[in-house]
């Protein structure tokens, strides 16, 4: 039996209401053409709420495997999901672990890891790829959203765009600075009403930079070689080879 894991505790009340649009059409964009030409199976890894599982199952005819340890984000999943037809329903499966528990061998043949390494330690990174090489047939590719690249010099705010719901509005803002060698996010969410503050909530993140470089380098210990001719400057692409 797994630890449950109590990550996003905080933030999986928010993430959808403040961030779900704009993410649903990036999602789209960086990953709609690969997923519509799997064969075999799609892997997500760090399902979140969803997004890319749901885009995957529109896009593509295979099977999905959403890959999501945390509880608190797996309910907002769980709950779209189950709203699902039938028809959509039998291609997800949802595994609650982290990917290097869950023992998944060759489902899939093209991988997505979208807005999760960057709050992945090195360690932990380094479970992941070869789990992920282990759940994708020769001839795989992972496409992955890189992390930052190199500590912020100054620290960052970033307010998210508040969000109307009924009499309430919803906002917040994203903090980055760095400490040591590891960048502190805080999230800051507030829930207003025509009277003022209702409700104040943070959660505090840690995330590790990497280039595109060593990234490629680490996953080549594991068999992958990037694709070229990516595009996007966010997103690195690699392939196993067949
Ligand atoms: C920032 S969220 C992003 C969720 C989703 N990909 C999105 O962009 O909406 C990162 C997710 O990765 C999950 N995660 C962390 N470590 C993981 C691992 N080793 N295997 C799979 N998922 C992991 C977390 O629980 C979290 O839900």
């Amino acid at each position: 039996m797994n630890e449950e894991r109590d990550d996003y505790a905080v933030s999986a009340e928010f993430y959808d209401v403040l961030q779900a649009r704009r993410d649903e059409l990036r999602v789209h964009r960086l990953y709609a053409h690969a997923v519509g030409d799997a064969r075999l199976g799609v892997l997500d890894v760090g399902s979140g709420t969803g997004r890319v599982a749901l885009m995957s199952l529109a896009e593509s005819r295979v099977a999905v495997h959403a890959v999501e340890p945390a509880r608190a984000m797996r309910a907002p999943l769980m709950s779209r999901l189950a709203s699902l037809p039938t028809e959509l329903r039998d291609r997800v499966t949802v595994h609650a672990l982290p990917l290097n528990e869950a023992a998944l061998h060759r489902v899939a043949d093209v991988a997505v890891c979208h807005n999760t390494v960057a709050a992945l330690p090195p360690a932990e990174r380094h479970a992941l790829w070869p789990a992920v090489a282990d759940a994708l047939v020769p001839g795989g590719s992972l496409l992955l959203e890189l992390p930052p690249s190199r500590l912020p010099v100054h620290d960052i705010v970033r307010a998210l765009p508040i969000q109307r719901f009924g009499e309430h509005e919803y906002g917040g803002r994203m903090s980055m600075s760095t400490e040591g060698d590891r960048i502190r996010t805080r999230f800051d969410y507030w829930v207003r009403g025509s009277a003022g503050l209702l409700r104040e909530h943070t959660e505090t993140f840690w995330m590790w930079p990497a280039s595109r470089d060593q990234l490629v380098d680490d996953l080549g210990r594991h068999g992958f070689t990037a694709v070229p001719g990516e595009r996007n400057p966010d997103v690195l692409t690699v392939s196993l080879p067949s």
